[in-house]
């Protein structure tokens, strides 16, 4: 404890001591200038020459002691926070800079996440792009190979290729929504709606979807007047993947559709009864790319940028999408909108 008062007391008044002590010698001097005050005054001036030799020596260590530990980041010698030491004396600094050194990790680590998720961006997307590409330019090719001519199979080979093309321009919309939504680009426009007509809507452009699945598609609509709040082009996106991946992913049974008002919010549901999402997948499956059964989906024509989409919409919205699922017996999606 004497010794920390004392170190304290040093750093904080020594400049002051310093100061009065010469300003007392040179006085001694002037007022009595006799022998004894001569020493007096001496022993006073050699005794501050002593102690200001003692500081600066004291702060010297302390910045060699800085600069080591800053030049140590620079070189990356250390590991962790922890290996920063500075000692007693410096320990509020050895704390700002053991944190300084904890956030630059960290950035560090986001930024080597985000180059990572890059790289895997790029691959996924030359991946998907290949695969209608390679197929559209080996039916060409058959065809100009002399396909052409055989009536059995080249408007086939020429309805195959145009299929194609209509998902590899699916897909690069998704990206281009992606994208803008990522970039901060897309703009929203809120206006109040009438849900239910919004939904009847919605559910009339899907309904040829569902039934050429056997699947029955139920609209369950809420009070007739009610109104949210929502930009309608992009829920009308949000609604297009929900149901269409519903009906992707049921192979029997029905796909509801409904709408759950609360007192300032109103909660919209698609519910399936189909293959249903493993738990250990129910957060991924909003990642960009991620399918949980990828052979599947790419045979029913999709890319894992849906729910992406989806996710960014609603909480562009400034709401969340939640999912309940059981493997087997169907999922639920929901999203709520301000009423
Ligand atoms: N209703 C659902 N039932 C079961 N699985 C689903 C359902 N909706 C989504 N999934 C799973 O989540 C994955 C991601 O869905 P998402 O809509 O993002 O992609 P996708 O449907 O495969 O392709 P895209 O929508 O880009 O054409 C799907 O591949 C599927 O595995
Ligand atoms: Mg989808």
């Amino acid at each position: 404890m004497w010794n920390k008062l004392f170190k304290h007391l040093f750093h904080s008044y020594l400049t002051d001591f310093l100061i009065l002590a010469f300003l007392a010698a040179a006085a001694i001097i002037i007022i009595v200038p006799s022998p004894v005050n001569m020493i007096i005054s001496l022993t006073l001036i050699l005794t501050v020459i002593v102690f200001i030799l003692l500081f600066a020596k004291m702060r010297k260590r302390e910045l060699s002691q800085i600069l080591k530990s800053i030049s140590g980041i620079r070189r990356n010698t250390y590991s962790a926070p922890k290996d920063i030491i500075l000692g007693a004396e410096l320990k509020e600094l050895e704390d700002e800079i053991k944190l300084m050194f904890g956030k630059m990790l960290e950035d560090i680590a986001y930024l080597k996440k985000l180059e990572k998720m890059r790289t895997e961006f790029l691959a996924n997307v030359s991946h998907e792009l290949r695969t209608p590409i390679f197929t559209i330019q080996g039916y060409l090719e058959t065809l100009i190979d002399g396909a052409i001519v055989d009536n059995a199979v080249n408007r086939k080979f020429l309805e195959k290729a145009a299929l194609h093309t209509i998902s590899l321009s699916n897909l690069v919309n998704d990206l281009i929504d992606i994208s803008m939504i990522e970039s901060g680009e897309m703009r929203m426009s809120f206006r109040y709606f009438n849900i239910n007509d919004f939904l009847m809507e919605m559910v009339g452009e899907m309904k040829q979807a569902a039934t050429d699945k056997n699947l029955e598609l139920i609209f369950i609509p809420p009070r007739s007047n009610l109104q949210l709040l929502g930009d309608k082009t992009r829920l009308k996106q949000v609604m297009s993947n929900l149901i269409l991946n519903a009906v992707k992913y049921t192979d029997a049974g029905k796909i509801e559709i409904s709408v759950e008002e609360g007192t300032k919010t109103a909660d919209i549901i698609v519910a399936d009864t189909g293959i249903g999402i493993p738990e250990e997948d129910t957060d991924r499956i909003f990642e960009r790319f991620y399918r949980v059964d990828k052979a599947r989906s790419r045979a029913v024509g999709g890319t894992g940028l849906g729910l992406a989409i989806v996710k960014h919409i609603v909480e562009a919205h400034n709401s969340k999408i939640y999912l309940k699922s059981r493997v087997n017996e169907g999922s639920e999606f929901r999203f709520g909108l301000k009423k």
